[in-house]
């Protein structure tokens, strides 16, 4: 069976590009039925309409409240029933209503090795405080920010030359990468998670 894949996006939208492409293969075993946004205007709601995927857009400031916005983000995604909810640079944290229907089915992708360099700029904290290695990390999204059980990590070098955007340049080719491989192996395999540790495949590991 081919899994259902909504896709929350703000930016540019090359992370959702990647995933559409890998789902044009039969074999892949994912297709990206919605792709959802805080903003209007982004390139990345271009590349769903270009694709004939179906969007809907959620902005915080037409909503009274960041609670109403969050069900009615929750309500949107769900009415897709999706199988994973991937946030590929969807720059909002979600809140309990949201958490309440798509728990354990919605991940999120970070440009930093986490737990180090959580939140907004991954990159340029991680350019900041002089690391040598950093790189992307995809994981199951919990109540914390960018703390949920990790599911892929990929490394990149930081160069001496480094800016902000080369850095972040070269983290998203890798990022990409670990997104397409790691969505389609939960498609194709399933997962398992006991306590942090997370495992593709739904074979449980002898103890
Ligand atoms: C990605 O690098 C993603 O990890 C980052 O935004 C970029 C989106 O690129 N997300 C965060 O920093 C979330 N904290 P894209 O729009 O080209 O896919």
């Amino acid at each position: 069976m081919t899994s259902r894949l909504v896709v929350l996006v703000s930016g540019s939208g090359t992370n959702l590009q990647a995933l559409l492409d890998a789902c044009a293969d039969p074999d892949y075993g994912a297709r990206v039925v919605a792709v959802g946004a805080d903003r209007d205007g982004i390139l990345a709601l271009e590349r769903a309409e270009r694709a004939g995927v179906p969007t809907f857009v959620h902005r915080v400031k037409d909503y009274p409240s960041r609670e109403e916005w969050d069900a009615a983000l929750a309500d949107d995604v769900a009415a897709y029933q999706p199988d994973l909810v991937i946030s590929a640079g969807f720059m909002k944290l979600v809140g309990a209503a949201f958490l309440a229907k798509l728990r354990g089915r919605f991940l999120n992708t970070h440009p930093a090795l986490l737990p180090s360099f959580p939140g907004m700029h991954g990159a340029r904290d991680a350019l900041a405080y002089g690391v040598k290695v950093t790189g992307a990390t995809l994981f199951v999204v919990d109540e914390g920010v960018d703390t949920g059980v990790i599911v892929a990590q990929r490394v990149v070098e930081v160069e001496d030359d480094d800016t902000e955007e080369t850095l972040h340049e070269r983290i998203k080719v890798v990022e990409r990468q670990m997104l397409v491989d790691a969505v389609g192996r939960i498609a194709r395999e399933g997962y398992l998670v006991t306590e942090r540790r997370f495992r593709f495949g739904s074979e449980r590991p002898r103890s």
